[in-house]
């Protein structure tokens, strides 16, 4: 039988997969309709310092090889979260991460403390929400990358990963950025910017016009970051993360040297999807003689 576990800088993780943020609600309810002895953590929703409302519906829509989501991370803020989800978090049968946002700093700090004051086993910092400025996400910005990880890193004890963005220029300066700055890993990636339009009424399928592509499409994309991030920076764990929805994929991120995979948009059409992928997961490696799954991390041989 294979050994499916992985460490992702100081945690130790009982499966390589990672139920992405904002897909599992708050995990607590997700418990329910998921197969959460399949992960080796599950990233509850984003929260930050106080609620926030979302954006109007349509804020969902089909794009075809794709999803796209323009929610606004509408979340109940992180007082609220630590009163409601904190204390049933030890009930869980996975480890919960908490996910961070702030559009300041001070915002992140204070989210992240909380967060880390519940029993979650780890914080991840989403960088790919606005900040104050409202435009632009932090994870376009090194030097806006390298103030919100520092300042969090020596904020909280708890194990920290930064969220990056594939929309991002230049992903290994980013990267570089938080990496240096403290995290303990990155998760490759969040969704790209993308829209769509109904032609019957030639409005947009999202009220904000532009959204967030998850899914099969952005498996290519977010992969490429995998390995131009690994290239760079050899050493540093990463949770790739877009498009997951089989075994095959996990091998692929595996390969190109992430430690774990986060599956997102495929939650949504098959809640127990990690149990079918753990499945075909474990028939590859019998297939292929990997003893260690470990042993597939940067597995990929060049032409
Ligand atoms: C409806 C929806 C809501 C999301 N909300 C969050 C969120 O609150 N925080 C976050 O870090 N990522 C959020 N994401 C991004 C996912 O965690 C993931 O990074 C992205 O969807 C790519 O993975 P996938 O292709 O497997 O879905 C959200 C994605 C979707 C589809």
């Amino acid at each position: 039988m294979t050994d499916m576990s992985m460490m992702l800088g100081p945690v130790a993780l009982r499966s390589p997969l990672i139920a992405a943020s904002g897909t599992v609600g708050s995990v607590v309810d997700f418990a329910r309709v998921g197969a959460l002895e399949a992960y080796g953590a599950a990233v509850a929703k984003s929260v930050s310092g106080t609620p926030w409302p979302g954006n109007p519906a349509p804020r969902l829509a089909n794009a075809g090889a794709g999803m796209l989501n323009a929610i606004g991370i509408e979340n109940p803020g992180v007082a609220a979260w630590v009163d409601e989800i904190g204390p049933l978090l030890e009930s869980l049968p996975v480890p919960v991460w908490g996910s961070a946002v702030g559009k300041t700093v001070g915002e992140f700090v204070d989210v992240a403390g909380q967060l880390a004051a519940t029993e979650v086993e780890a914080v991840e910092i989403n960088l790919s929400c606005p900040n104050l400025a409202g435009e632009s996400i932090w994870a376009l910005d090194a030097g806006a990358t390298a103030a919100v990880v520092k300042a969090v890193r020596s904020a909280i004890d708890k194990p920290i990963g930064a969220k990056l963005s594939p929309n991002a220029q230049d992903i290994v300066g980013i990267a570089g950025a938080a990496v240096e700055s403290g995290a303990d890993w990155l998760v490759l990636t969040n969704t790209i910017s993308a829209a769509a339009i109904d032609i019957e009424t030639r409005k947009p399928l999202l009220t904000r016009t532009t959204g967030g592509l998850s899914g099969p499409a952005l498996k290519p994309i977010a992969l490429r970051c995998v390995l131009q991030v690994r290239d760079a920076f050899p050493t540093i764990p990463i949770v790739g993360c877009g498009g997951v929805r089989s075994g095959s994929d996990v091998v692929e991120y595996l390969l190109a040297g992430a430690s774990a995979v986060a599956i997102g948009t495929a939650h949504f059409e098959r809640p127990r999807v990690g149990r079918m992928v753990m499945k075909q997961l474990r028939a590859y490696c019998s297939r292929n003689g990997v003893d260690r799954l470990q042993d597939l991390i940067g597995g990929m041989q060049p032409w």
